[in-house]
């Protein structure tokens, strides 16, 4: 996979974390009793695809073994805050999860939240999340996605979708995640839509769920 690193700049890596800082309290008033029902179930070997600052690591249970894939070094010093704040047996690996350095069917679970957005290549982090999974294994994602086409929120998503993605590190305003779960060959796909109401109005249409792999 191509990999342009659009995290390698320091000013808006540095922003990038800050504002994911700023808003981790709003993202868990709204989204924590999500996350705890899926990711608190999780046991064993757990793959963390785009963890950030490690947002997410307060809902993980003790044991969980996790293995977190982050190529922005911008959130590292948080990350690593926050795995140890939560006591989290933690691996960081500072790379794209575009090609994941795992064998394959050695994960019981993958997780990602606000990542599919901003991947470069979805399908191919999508293949690597299935290639990875143990049969059955559960992918847990929650994400922003695309207004449905023609609808006038669709318009301004498209709009501002290039210096949003200039100033967001890669991630697209108007990326159909829905479709694309539900088209990479997982056996069972749950999917719920929201709309948020801590995001920016621009992304408030958002999913959440999980898929299965094929047994
Ligand atoms: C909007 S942030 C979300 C962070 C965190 N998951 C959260 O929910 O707050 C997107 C994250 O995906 C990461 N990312 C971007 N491209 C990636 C890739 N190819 N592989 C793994 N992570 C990636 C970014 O570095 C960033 O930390």
């Amino acid at each position: 996979m191509t990999d342009k690193r659009p995290h390698d700049h320091p000013i808006r890596g540095r922003f990038n974390s800050w504002l994911l800082a700023k808003y981790e309290d709003d993202f868990h008033e709204e989204m924590g009793e999500r996350k705890q029902r899926h990711i608190g179930g999780l046991r064993g070997v757990v793959v963390e695809i785009g963890a950030g600052n490690g947002v997410n690591f307060r809902y993980y249970a003790p044991g969980v073994q996790l293995i977190v894939y982050e190529p922005n070094p911008w959130m590292h010093e948080r990350l690593r805050q926050a795995a140890g704040k939560h006591a989290l047996n933690c691996e960081l690996r500072p790379v794209s999860a575009g090609e994941l350095d795992l064998p394959a069917q050695s994960v019981d679970a993958v997780v990602c939240t606000l990542v599919l957005c901003t991947v470069e290549d979805p399908g191919q982090i999508l293949r690597e999340v299935q290639r990875v999974l143990k049969p059955g294994g559960a992918f847990f994602f929650l994400e922003h996605v695309a207004a449905p086409r023609g609808s006038g929120l669709r318009r301004v998503q498209d709009i501002l979708m290039k210096p949003w993605h200039w100033l967001f590190e890669g991630c697209h305003t108007n990326r159909e995640s829905a479709r694309l779960l539900e088209a990479a060959g997982f056996e069972r796909v749950e999917i719920e839509h929201f709309r948020s109401r801590k995001m920016p109005p621009v992304i408030v249409p958002m999913i959440s769920g999980i898929a299965y792999r094929q047994r």
